[in-house]
């Protein structure tokens, strides 16, 4: 019999502090009007002093266990650019904090495709037999490698943190994902030292994003729209059989570029950017989790996930929602 993975619960978790435009518009040379037409950002959430990503993390999960009915689960994965510690795993720490032991628990680093890569590695263990439940998380402290002063990059990114809980099922659930990287592009979008390269740097907390605008715009329409065609085609589906978009909120303008593809109007299209900003790993879960509480998702609905970050990495997942 076919196995699939559902997803049973969701969980979403922003900090309580709301950076907007306007308080931007007065640290640094910008204007509400750019960033909004540019972005589609009006504001973003930032982690407070002392609260880290597995606080934002933990939020989330205990949310998404709970909507799930579950309390423990076979494997946690953790999408993350900003972990606590080098190590032990974000995913380590946050096991621990849910009281959960024994089953495997790590992280997954491709940034802003984080959650859709965990997903898909979760998606792999459930479909092989060897868990029947999984944790899924995208959690991010993205301020922290900020550079507060440069306005290419400041106005696009905030905190938060996405969980959705997985569970074996014999009708899906998780229909394809789809993952692709070229390291090629690694320049275009990245924070260019690291604790191998430079520790003093990142010591020092002056280990910034650093970003070629235009290139990674280009480049992320170009890719999520291939996508778009992978999954269909991976599916023997046609592009009016996708019910909703669920992407990564990275600019508004490449949602649209994304949502045109797919011959898909704007109010079927999941939309955080406004108020979330970037959040990385964590704006695919947290949209999707704000859809579920809304209501807007119904069972049979057919959902695209698609998101692309540095690495360049990319990639997508095909879900057909049953509650
Ligand atoms: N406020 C005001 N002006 C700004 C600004 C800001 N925050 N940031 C840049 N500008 C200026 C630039 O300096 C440039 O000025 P110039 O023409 O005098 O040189 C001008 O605005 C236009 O810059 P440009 O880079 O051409 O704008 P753009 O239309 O490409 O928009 C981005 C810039 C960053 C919004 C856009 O390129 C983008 O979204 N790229 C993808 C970024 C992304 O999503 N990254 C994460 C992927 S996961």
């Amino acid at each position: 019999m076919a196995r699939f993975s559902r997803i049973i619960g969701t969980g979403g978790y922003l900090p309580e502090k709301v950076l907007t435009n306007a308080e931007l518009e007065r640290s640094i040379d910008t204007t509400d009007a750019w960033i909004t037409e540019r972005t589609g950002i009006r504001q973003r959430h930032i982690a407070a002093e002392g609260e880290f990503t597995v606080d934002l993390a933990e939020a989330a999960s205990r949310q998404a266990l709970e909507a799930a009915g579950l309390s423990s689960v076979d494997l946690i994965v953790v999408a993350t650019t900003t972990p606590d510690r080098v190590f032990p795993s974000t995913a380590c720490l946050l096991q621990s904090r849910l009281d959960i032991h024994g089953g495997p628990a790590f992280d997954v680093q491709a940034v802003c495709a984080g959650f859709i890569y965990a997903l898909s590695v979760a998606d792999h263990f459930i479909k092989a037999g060897t868990a029947n439940t999984a944790l899924v998380v995208g959690a991010e402290t993205f301020s922290r490698i900020i550079d507060w002063t440069d306005r290419d990059t400041c106005v696009l990114f905030g905190d938060g943190a996405g969980a959705v809980v997985l569970r074996a099922d014999d009708g899906p659930g998780i229909l394809s994902t789809h993952l692709h990287a070229d390291g090629d592009y690694a320049d275009l979008l990245h924070v260019p030292k690291g604790v191998s390269t430079n520790l003093a740097s990142v010591q020092a907390g002056t280990a910034y994003v650093e970003m070629s605008g235009r290139e990674v715009f280009r480049m992320a329409v170009q890719k999520l729209g291939e996508l778009v065609d992978e999954a269909l085609q991976a599916n023997g589906l046609e592009r009016g059989d996708i019910d909703r978009l669920v992407p990564h909120q990275a600019n508004i303008r490449i949602i649209t570029a994304t949502a045109k593809k797919l011959r898909m109007p704007m109010d079927r299209v999941v939309l955080t950017v406004a108020e979330h900003g970037n959040t990385s790993a964590a704006s695919i879960p947290l949209a999707l989790d704000v859809a579920v509480k809304r209501g807007d998702i119904k069972d049979g609905d057919r959902l695209l996930l698609e998101g692309f970050g540095g690495g360049f990495t990319w990639g997508g997942a095909l879900v057909e929602w049953r509650s």
